[in-house]
């Protein structure tokens, strides 16, 4: 009896052994390298330890699933120093007062979309993975959904109501994230951005105090977070407004090389529709090239609300030979059970630019970049994607005319934002990948501030790390938010402790 109390209790000492006696300054291991355990690091697990149970550190089983395979580009995995899982609000609190007091770094993730490294892993810092979170609550006209969830999970649980919310348009993209950044979405131009779209945030602020965020309650942190990223803390529950939108029409048309040229002509005229009562329709509109059978295609993903078959507003698109040309009526939730995006499959560096639809433009930059992926064909694994996105006046229009507006300060003016998304396999060619997307976007961006069709806005979510998105905001937004941010977040814990992502310089 005495020899088992005694097992139990060094086997319990063990256990907590594994982060609670190690060391600052010694050497820890994990899957991919090793680092050195900095005294920051080492008192905040060792206090999250003896807190929680299920803290996993770089022994433990589930380390690889938490600091690997739960990001999208594998450039973001990283080496966590321990990784915590909370299931409450109060358990970030505590958390965030453990980091403060320990002066310890963390990152925060949510769907582990964002594709840079440092924006939401860390290497020998404390990673807060928020996949507990994953309570949804649908209500008559809104629907209150958890930091873990991706939109997939709303959109299926709207479903059964009829209702759709405006989040991301492929499946396995996460809730915080995308609403914190904007929001890209398929009825932008009716419903504004997925941002306009949050009607109370639950955050826990950087000393641990939770408030709501919303149009009566803190109203200029509610402002601050239409788009102001992981700058003023973390979000434990989004409201959000839902639609009455049961069923939808979609269009997915592919069209080869001959057919490029009107595909982008048509991208320039959807982004200009303006009508006073819009129909919500949006698209995700890629060309592919393949470097090693020098064939170039593009596609449209295309979904509008109601259920006119085929969807009107593509009728441009439709216009086109095509391929492809499937038209279905769906719901929100089917459609995008297909559109999934696996993680893990390349390194990827994006690099994207704003601009007024111009299709002469368009059609020389989508050539320019197809001539310039030739001369980095020998790169292994290359997946070079040419991205646009539309930001018609009418969305912007919503955030002008709702009475909080967003961060972005956007003008009612149509804009295409305009990408090259590109995928390779080796660490080796990181740096080359980056020199050569940089300066060919900056090179063809030169022309366009030339010609006038320049605009500064960039989006979070298609930039690269080495942009800057706050210097495209209106310069008072910037200011009213830097004032913002002192008041939340004196301490600094989200620009300091928490340094990765498109942090706010203060
Ligand atoms: C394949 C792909 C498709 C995409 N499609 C779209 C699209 O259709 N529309 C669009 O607008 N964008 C799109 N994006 C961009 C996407 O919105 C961003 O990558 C976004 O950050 C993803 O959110 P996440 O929760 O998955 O990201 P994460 O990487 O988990 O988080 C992003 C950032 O937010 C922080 N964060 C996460 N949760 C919280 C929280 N609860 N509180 C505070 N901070 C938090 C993280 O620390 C990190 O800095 C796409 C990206 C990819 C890779
Ligand atoms: C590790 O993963 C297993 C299987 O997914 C799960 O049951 C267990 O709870 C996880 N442990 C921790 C500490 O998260
Ligand atoms: C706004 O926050 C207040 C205070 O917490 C809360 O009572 C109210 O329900 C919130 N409003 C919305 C729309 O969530
Ligand atoms: C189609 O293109 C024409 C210009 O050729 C434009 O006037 C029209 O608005 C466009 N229609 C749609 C639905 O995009
Ligand atoms: C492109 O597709 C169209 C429509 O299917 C076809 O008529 C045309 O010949 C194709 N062009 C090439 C170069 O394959
Ligand atoms: C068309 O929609 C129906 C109904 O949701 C769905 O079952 C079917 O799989 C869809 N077909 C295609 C090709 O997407
Ligand atoms: C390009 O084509 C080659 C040869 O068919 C193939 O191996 C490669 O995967 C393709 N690349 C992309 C990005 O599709
Ligand atoms: C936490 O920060 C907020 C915002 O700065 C402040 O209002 C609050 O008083 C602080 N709480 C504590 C306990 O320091």
């Amino acid at each position: 009896m005495k020899d088992l109390v005694a097992f139990s209790i060094s086997a319990l000492a063990l256990a907590e052994s594994v982060i609670a006696t190690t060391q600052a300054g010694s050497t820890v291991t994990t899957p991919l390298g090793s680092f050195e355990l900095t005294k920051g690091a080492a008192c905040a697990c060792s206090k999250l330890s003896r807190a929680y149970s299920g803290i996993i550190s770089p022994k433990s089983a589930n380390y690889t699933a938490q600091a690997v395979n739960a990001y999208w580009d594998v450039r973001a995995d990283l080496s966590p120093a321990c990784i915590f899982l909370p299931s409450t609000a109060d358990e970030i609190s505590k958390a965030l007062e453990i980091f403060q007091s320990c002066d310890a770094q963390f990152a925060v993730r949510g769907g582990g979309h964002m594709n840079y490294p440092g924006s939401n892993n860390i290497d020998g810092g404390v990673l807060m993975a928020l996949e507990k979170f994953v309570k949804v609550k649908v209500n008559a006209e809104s629907v209150e959904v958890g930091p873990g969830l991706t939109w997939y999970d709303v959109y299926e649980a709207l479903e059964p109501y009829g209702r759709a919310a405006i989040g991301g348009r492929l499946k396995t993209i996460g809730v915080p994230g995308l609403s914190l950044i904007g929001g890209f979405h398929y009825f932008n131009n009716k419903y504004g951005y997925a941002m306009d779209n949050v009607l109370s945030y639950d955050v826990v602020l950087g000393n641990g105090t939770q408030v709501m965020a919303n149009k009566t309650s803190h109203p200029d942190l509610f402002w601050a977070l239409k788009g102001g990223a992981n700058n003023y803390g973390i979000v434990t529950k989004f409201t959000l407004k839902t639609y009455d939108i049961p069923k939808v029409s979609t269009t997915i048309q592919v069209f080869n090389e001959s057919g490029i040229p009107e595909f982008l002509t048509a991208v320039c005229n959807i982004v200009k529709l303006d009508d006073e009562d819009p129909i919500a329709a949006g698209m995700v509109a890629t060309v592919q090239y393949n470097a090693t059978t020098k064939v170039a295609s593009a596609s449209l993903l295309g979904v509008q609300e109601g259920i006119s078959k085929p969807p009107s507003q593509f009728a441009n698109f439709s216009d086109i030979p095509a391929t492809t040309r499937i038209n279905n009526v769906t719901t929100m939730k089917q459609w995008a059970s297909s559109l999934d995006t696996p993680k893990q499959m390349f390194r990827v560096m994006f690099s994207h630019k704003t601009m007024k639809p111009d299709q002469d433009v368009l059609i020389s930059i989508y050539k320019a970049w197809k001539d310039a992926v030739d001369e980095i064909a020998d790169v292994e694994g290359l997946y070079p994607t040419f991205v646009t996105n539309v930001a018609p006046a009418s969305a912007a229009r919503v955030a002008l005319t709702n009475g909080v507006g967003n961060v972005w300060g956007l003008e009612a003016e149509p804009y295409i934002l305009w990408q090259f998304s590109t995928g390779w396999a080796l660490a080796q060619d990181d740096l080359r990948i980056e020199a050569w997307s940089r300066q060919l976007i900056e090179r063809l961006n030169a022309i366009n501030v030339e010609k006038g069709l320049a605009s500064d806005f960039i989006y979070m979510g298609d930039a690269g790390e080495w942009q800057d998105p706050f210097a495209g905001f209106p310069g008072e937004n910037v200011a009213r938010m830097r004032k913002i941010k002192s008041s939340y977040d004196p301490l600094g814990v989200f620009s300091r402790l928490n340094w990765g992502g498109f942090k706010l310089s203060v």
